[in-house]
């Protein structure tokens, strides 16, 4: 398995171009199933789950062409509507094709996800809303197999607390819907938005998304379309708080602050000069050391949970102590043991941790179990004395794009050792 050898200490000056949402790509390339023309996707990164969904949805039948950022998806027949265990296993957003397959085919059968490292992560809210929706589901040996002979009707579906998964499922199950489905405590993530847009433009009636009722009204049948992929606010909040860590001054191109949320005050209170300029952002430190701030993950556009771990990382350095609630998922600090061993002061207690800031990190060898508590990693080294040597690299490889080049290019000492 492939390790990434950092030294730290550098300075990081330069661009960095932003790439396309991973956690939007995901959900428009499902979208793909809904039509029998084309979908031509654009600013999709290069990445490890970008690469296995499109093994899945080519096994659904679509024909894929990937090539420097336009993914173009053809699904003009399903040639099968079983998504099998070994693609649907590694990846929830896999689980995603079972409502645009129902809605298209009238039937699918494919595989639970399973838990993940960062919590158990059921999908018991999506298949409550494909219920509603008139789908008769059945759980079989580890797979759902569904059925809607008649199609899926619109219903009103209220969430009893906020899913992002569920929202998206729910809008791509309703599109081809008889009828209208209202979507009550919605997920307000700029990737839901993202995903309405896509499917607009491909013929669906949607109001609200971004907002926390979406209303959705059931067309015949969808067309192809073209859809540029958003911004990916994680990554821009993770090259954000490497300059945080390090000091010097990058320019994140082709992003927004906006996108950030909560996160943007948190980091320019932290200490970071957040300027939005005509190519993207301008962030730089305004103080030698950050200061601490106290953070609650919560729903878009509260404080996120993908960039908890990251900031924990930045904090570690701070001057102060730092109160973090985890309110998301139930087992996501597992980076708290790899920063400590780097020199971090950090206690956990059940969701709640409370890192207080050192003067210096020291590198050492790390690992982590899921993407952003690796990123958390690599930041976290970019600001130690000496080397840290970051393993299992695939985790990074599922959600970064081309992590350790964009990191050179800026002046960070950061090589990928192959083994
Ligand atoms: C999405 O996961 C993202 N993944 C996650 O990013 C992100 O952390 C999360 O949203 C929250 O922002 C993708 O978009 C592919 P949820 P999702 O449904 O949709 C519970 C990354 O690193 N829940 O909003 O799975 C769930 O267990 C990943 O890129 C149920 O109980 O998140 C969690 O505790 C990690 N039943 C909470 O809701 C359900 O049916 C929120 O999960 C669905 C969810």
């Amino acid at each position: 398995m492939d390790k990434l050898a950092i030294i730290g200490g550098r300075p990081l000056y330069g661009e960095v171009a932003i790439s396309g949402a991973k956690n939007s790509a995901l959900k428009v390339m499902a979208a793909a199933l809904l039509t029998d023309e084309k979908l031509t996707l654009t600013n999709v990164p290069q990445l490890a789950d970008v690469d296995m969904l499109a093994r899945l949805l080519a096994q659904h039948g679509a024909l894929i062409d990937f090539n420097d950022g336009t993914l173009t998806l053809h699904a003009k027949d399903i040639v099968s509507t079983e998504a099998p265990y070994d693609l649907v296993r590694k990846m929830r957003a896999s689980f995603n094709v079972l409502g645009p397959l129902l809605a298209r085919e009238g039937k699918a059968k494919v595989s639970l996800p399973g838990g993940c490292a960062i919590g158990a992560r059921p999908v018991d809210l999506h298949l409550k809303a494909l219920a509603a929706m008139g789908a008769e589901i059945e759980l079989d040996e580890g797979y759902v197999i569904a059925e809607a002979p008649d199609g899926l009707k619109g219903a009103d579906i209220t969430l009893p607390f906020v899913s992002v998964g569920a929202t998206e499922h729910t809008m791509l199950s309703a599109v081809l819907a008889k009828g209208v489905t209202v979507i009550e405590n919605a997920a307000r993530e700029p990737e839901i938005a993202d995903l309405a847009k896509c499917l607009a433009a491909m013929g669906a009636k949607i109001e609200g998304a971004g907002r926390s009722t979406i209303r959705i009204e059931g067309v015949d049948r969808l067309h192809g379309a073209e859809h540029r992929v958003l911004p990916d606010r994680i990554e821009t909040g993770a090259y954000a708080m490497a300059v945080g860590a390090t000091g010097g001054e990058l320019t994140l191109t082709g992003t927004d602050g906006q996108l950030l949320g909560a996160a943007l005050a948190v980091l320019e209170e932290a200490g970071l000069k957040i300027d939005e300029t005509d190519k993207g952002l301008r962030v730089r430190k305004s103080e030698e050391r950050c200061k601490a701030v106290d953070i609650v993950t919560q729903p878009y556009p509260g404080f996120p949970t993908d960039l908890q771990a990251l900031f924990m990382a930045l904090m570690a350095t701070a001057e102060g102590a730092t109160s973090v609630k985890e309110t998301i998922f139930e087992n996501r600090f597992m980076h708290a043991p790899e920063l400590s061993r780097m020199g971090a002061k950090i206690s956990v207690d059940g969701q709640n941790a409370t890192v207080r800031g050192v003067a210096r990190l020291k590198g050492a060898p790390v690992m982590a179990t899921d993407l952003r508590a690796s990123m958390s990693l690599v930041i976290a080294g970019l600001a130690a004395e000496g080397q840290t040597m970051v393993n299992r690299v695939y985790h990074l490889d599922r959600g970064f794009e081309r992590l350790e080049e964009k990191l050179q290019n800026c002046g960070a000492l950061i090589e990928r050792v192959k083994d």
